[in-house]
């Protein structure tokens, strides 16, 4: 174990910064000759063949899935649901006439994913997997794959795997909307290419997430993460990593639905970290943020580059506003794995959880 470590202190960290590289990999493996982004003819063809995707996967994946559903239905305008795996078996949706199933899992091995896949297949549906391991059981059970290429990740809570299944994601989408001669495809080689470097420029600054850490987390019971749109997704996920390894209570929240009921919890000192990475929705989550602070909440915001106010603690580079996901994580990591240092927690193996879960 020390030697594939390296001089990392733990898995996690190091599989934070190789996320850069992998997205590198990523748009590697998936160029062709003429350095264009391309994807399996018969996978294009399902994607396009479809009247409605279901994204199926679990924890950090369907977080993932969440996102990979914007990208879909903003580039390939094909209607996408998102869906927990275990909820699906008892509770699935009407199904439209021509479904495309895509399971999201970083091992391939998750049982509540394959009762899914396996009930599908029984119906006689198309279903594609994108994971990280070759050969993996819902590799080898779907119709089609598409790998990761993100290496092996060790720590429990994950996280290169999700920015590589949203960078395939958006490969995925756009491939189908240029395929289907939609003008809404980017050049995401372009775009992919300044996403790494933008990964590279926030792995360099660990300090900065190392301060948040230890100011807003040492001794809080709670978190919370607010954003919209987009950011929101990413607050679940940032959530996610903070509760599995820092055992803080934390949740992500849609800014407007704070005042619904979540704005109850909010106390002298609580804090409260916000994603402001979308243009449209930029002065409404500001705004949420005014209400937890006139509460006492503890508020940091974390911002991109065009978007800033005085007030921001933190400024991501600036990216395309679709691909921002994969860029407003990372601080989110950062903050979950200090975090759980600085409370003197197992990082890479938290307790009460495994990295695959293999029973239903
Ligand atoms: C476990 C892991 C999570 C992961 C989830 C889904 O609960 O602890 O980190 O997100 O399984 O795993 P998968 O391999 O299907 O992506």
């Amino acid at each position: 174990e020390d030697i594939e470590k390296g001089t990392y202190p733990h898995y996690m960290l190091k599989e934070i910064d190789e996320q850069p590289l992998v997205i590198r990999k990523i748009i590697q493996a998936y160029q062709n000759e003429k350095d264009e982004l391309v994807v399996v003819d018969d996978i294009v063809k399902s994607m396009k063949e479809a009247d409605r995707i279901y994204i199926v996967a679990c924890g950090t994946s369907y977080h993932a899935g969440l996102v990979g559903k914007q990208f879909i239905e903003n580039m390939a305008e094909i209607p996408v649901e998102v869906h927990v795996a275990s909820e699906f078996s008892y509770n699935m949706p009407l199904l439209s006439a021509k479904p495309l199933f895509i399971f999201l899992s970083q091992s391939g091995e998750t049982a509540d994913s394959r009762a899914v896949l396996v009930r599908i297949k029984e119906m006689e549906h198309r279903a594609l997997t994108i994971t990280n391991v070759p050969g993996s059981t819902l590799s080898r059970e779907a119709d089609y794959t598409m790998l990761l290429h993100a290496g092996p990740e060790i720590a429990v809570a994950s996280t290169k795997a999700y920015t590589a299944q949203i960078a395939v994601l958006a490969i995925l989408a756009n491939v189908t909307a240029k395929s289907r001669g939609m003008n809404l495809a980017l050049d995401l080689v372009h775009e992919l290419g300044i996403i790494a470097n933008a990964m590279e420029v926030l792995c360099d600054t660990k300090e900065e997430f190392e301060k948040m850490a230890s100011e807003f987390l040492p001794f809080t019971r709670n978190c919370f993460f607010i954003g919209r749109s987009l950011d929101y997704f990413v607050c679940l996920e940032g959530a996610l990593k903070l509760k599995e390894i820092s055992y803080i209570q934390a949740e992500g929240f849609a800014g407007g639905e704070l005042k619904h009921g979540t704005i109850a919890l909010i106390e002298d000192g609580t804090p409260v970290i916000a994603l402001a990475t979308q243009e449209n929705v930029n002065w409404s989550i500001r705004g949420n943020v005014k209400e937890v602070a006139a509460r006492g909440a503890n508020t940091c915001i974390i911002s991109m580059k065009g978007l800033e106010t005085e007030e921001d603690r933190f400024l991501l580079p600036k990216v395309n506003q679709l691909l921002t996901p994969l860029i407003s994580v990372i601080p989110l990591q950062l903050i979950a794995y200090y975090a759980s240092l600085h409370r003197g927690c197992d990082v890479d193996k938290p307790r009460n959880l495994a990295k695959s879960v293999t029973v239903e």
